[in-house]
């Protein structure tokens, strides 16, 4: 398992205090739409110049016809984040086409699709597609396994059964983590960490329990002790 902090403050400036805080650890840092809309790719450098270690997953969750994410895709590729999203629903050809541009790229992020957004519930999710949530996570899964996508965003209560769906190392990313039973805030279905263990998670992203902590530093040694 291999944390990843959401990166989730109002500013660049106390998105990079936290990063600094957090320096000693070659942890993965979560960059989402609002910041990368606002600091774009210095920001990426800024966070490389406090630790070239740290592994950066953008998070921009992209849609769009199959071109055109293709060509984004490689933009990604060519700013040097490690890993970076999609939505599933964009597609298997859209998949297809991201995976064989990226194909030439000799060390390519890994790409991962976003399944069901959290945000839906049961009867909203059906009125657009039609299936209900874990049925449709696990067969977008599938599809992103089979166009050779890295792996899927999707909560840690899907994350064994889209494993065993597709492969032990089709690689799950899970929000909604409170490490140690934290105030859920607004995720409505929260895990801990043991249970994000238990479920086979690779990546549990965590944001509020780390940067609302007193003092996240340690917060991050106490999660890297467990995982
Ligand atoms: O603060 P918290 O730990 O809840 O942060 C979770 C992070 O994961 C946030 O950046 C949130 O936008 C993101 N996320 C999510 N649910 C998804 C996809 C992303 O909570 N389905």
């Amino acid at each position: 398992m291999e944390l990843c902090v959401a990166l989730d403050l109002p500013t660049a400036e106390e998105n990079l205090a936290l990063a600094k805080q957090l320096k000693e650890h070659n942890i993965w840092m979560k960059v989402g739409f609002r910041t990368y809309i606002r600091d774009g790719k210095p920001f990426i450098e800024a966070l490389k110049e406090i630790n070239p270690n740290f592994k950066i997953f953008l998070d921009l969750k992209l849609y769009d016809i199959p071109n055109t994410m293709a060509d984004a895709a490689e933009e990604i590729a060519k700013i040097g984040v490690d890993m970076f999203n999609i939505h599933a629903s964009a597609g298997s050809i859209a998949m297809k086409t991201i995976m064989d541009r990226l194909s030439s790229y000799e060390k390519r992020p890994l790409v991962l699709a976003v399944t069901a957004l959290t945000s839906f519930d049961e009867e909203n999710f059906q009125t657009i597609y039609e299936k209900g949530i874990n049925e449709k996570a696990e067969q977008f899964a599938k599809m992103s396994y089979e166009n050779g996508l890295d792996g899927v965003v999707c909560s840690t209560f899907e994350s064994r059964v889209i494993k065993n769906a597709t492969s032990t190392e089709f690689l799950t990313l899970c929000p909604g983590i409170r490490p140690f039973g934290e105030d859920a805030g607004d995720q409505q279905r929260v895990a801990t960490l043991e249970l994000a263990q238990k479920e086979g998670v690779d990546f549990p992203v965590i944001g509020r329990p780390i940067y609302r902590d007193e003092n996240p530093a340690s917060k991050v040694s106490q999660i890297l002790k467990i995982i």
